[in-house]
C-alpha cells in the first residue's frame, strides 16, 4: 500500500538525505517520525486536558468519600475541619498533593489523599471550588471585629489573601473558615510545623504576636463574604 503523504516526496527526492533544522533526516524514516510526532502531540494534548479541564461531575462522585468530615458540599460544620466549598481550586489541589506526597500530614486527612490520582485531585478541587460557601456560624467578639481589619492590614494578610480575604490562585480563601482550624494553622505556620509550599506564609506568621493570632482567627472566622 502506498502512503498518500509520502509518495510525492519519494518521487522528487530519490533517497537523498535532507537536512532539516540541522538534523540529517533520511526520508525513508519519515513515516515513523510522523507517527512519533502525532503520538507525542496526542499525549501532550490529553495531558493538557486532564490538567486544565477538570471534570466537576467526576469530582462530585469522588467527593462522597470526603463529605463525612468536610460536610455536605464541603461546608464543614466541625470547627476543627476546614470548609472546602468556595475555596480556590489551586489551594485544594495543592493541599491534596501535599497530603499525598507526605509534606503535609494529618492522621485523619492523610489516608484519604493516598490513593488519589492527579486527575482525581483536579476533579475534586474543581467540584469543591464550584460549591457555594455557607454562611459562617462563628460569632467574633466585639473586640476582634474592631481590631481585626487593622491587624489584617498591618500584617499584610490582605496583600496576599486579597482585600476581602477571599484568596486567589494558590493563596487560600480564609474568610469564614472554621475557627479552631484557622487558629491551629496560624500557630502551626508560626511554629514551622504546618507545611508551606513557598515559605511565604511561615514568614508572614513568624512576626505576628500570639495575642494577635487569636484576634485575627476570631475575626476572620466570623466573616461572611
Ligand atoms: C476522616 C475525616 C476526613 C475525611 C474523610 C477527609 N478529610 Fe480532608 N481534612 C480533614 C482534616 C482534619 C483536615 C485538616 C488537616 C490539618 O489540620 O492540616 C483536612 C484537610 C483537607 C484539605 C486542606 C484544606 C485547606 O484549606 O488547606 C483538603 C483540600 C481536604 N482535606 C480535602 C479532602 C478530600 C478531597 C477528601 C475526600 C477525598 C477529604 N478531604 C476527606 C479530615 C478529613
Ligand atoms: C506573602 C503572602 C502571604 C501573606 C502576607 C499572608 N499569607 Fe496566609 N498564606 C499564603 C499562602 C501562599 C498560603 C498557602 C500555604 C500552603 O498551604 O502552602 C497561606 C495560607 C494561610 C492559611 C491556611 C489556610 C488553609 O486553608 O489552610 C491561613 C489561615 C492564613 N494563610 C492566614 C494568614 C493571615 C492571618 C495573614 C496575616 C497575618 C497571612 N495569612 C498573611 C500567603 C500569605
Amino acid at each position: 500500500m502506498t502512503n498518500p503523504f509520502l509518495s510525492p516526496l519519494k518521487r522528487v527526492t530519490s533517497n537523498r538525505p535532507i537536512t532539516l533544522f540541522s538534523f540529517s533526516l533520511d526520508l525513508k524514516a519519515l513515516p515513523s517520525v510522523v507517527v512519533c510526532l502525532v503520538t507525542v502531540g496526542v499525549l501532550f494534548l490529553s495531558s493538557l486536558k486532564s490538567a486544565y479541564s477538570a471534570d466537576i461531575e467526576k469530582g462530585r462522585q469522588k467527593a462522597q468519600l470526603c463529605v463525612a468530615c468536610h460536610g455536605a458540599g464541603g461546608n464543614s460544620e466541625n470547627p476543627e475541619i476546614p470548609a472546602l466549598a468556595g475555596q480556590t481550586a489551586q489551594t485544594l489541589s495543592t493541599a491534596l498533593y501535599q497530603f499525598r506526597e507526605g509534606n503535609r500530614k494529618n492522621p485523619a486527612m492523610s489516608p484519604f489523599a493516598q490513593n488519589l490520582s492527579n486527575a482525581d485531585m483536579n476533579n475534586l478541587a474543581a467540584y469543591f471550588a464550584s460549591e457555594k460557601r455557607a454562611i459562617s456560624t462563628h460569632t467574633s467578639s466585639v473586640d476582634s471585629q474592631s481590631l481585626g481589619p487593622e491587624l489584617a492590614k498591618q500584617y499584610n494578610c490582605v496583600q496576599c489573601h486579597g482585600p476581602l480575604l477571599l484568596g486567589q490562585q494558590h493563596i487560600p480563601r480564609i474568610a469564614g473558615q472554621q475557627h479552631t482550624y484557622l487558629l491551629a494553622q496560624l500557630k502551626g505556620f508560626k511554629a514551622m510545623t504546618r507545611a508551606d509550599m513557598d515559605g511565604n506564609m511561615s514568614s508572614a506568621a513568624s512576626v505576628v504576636k500570639d495575642g494577635d493570632l487569636e484576634i485575627l482567627a476570631d475575626y476572620i472566622a466570623g466573616l461572611n463574604r
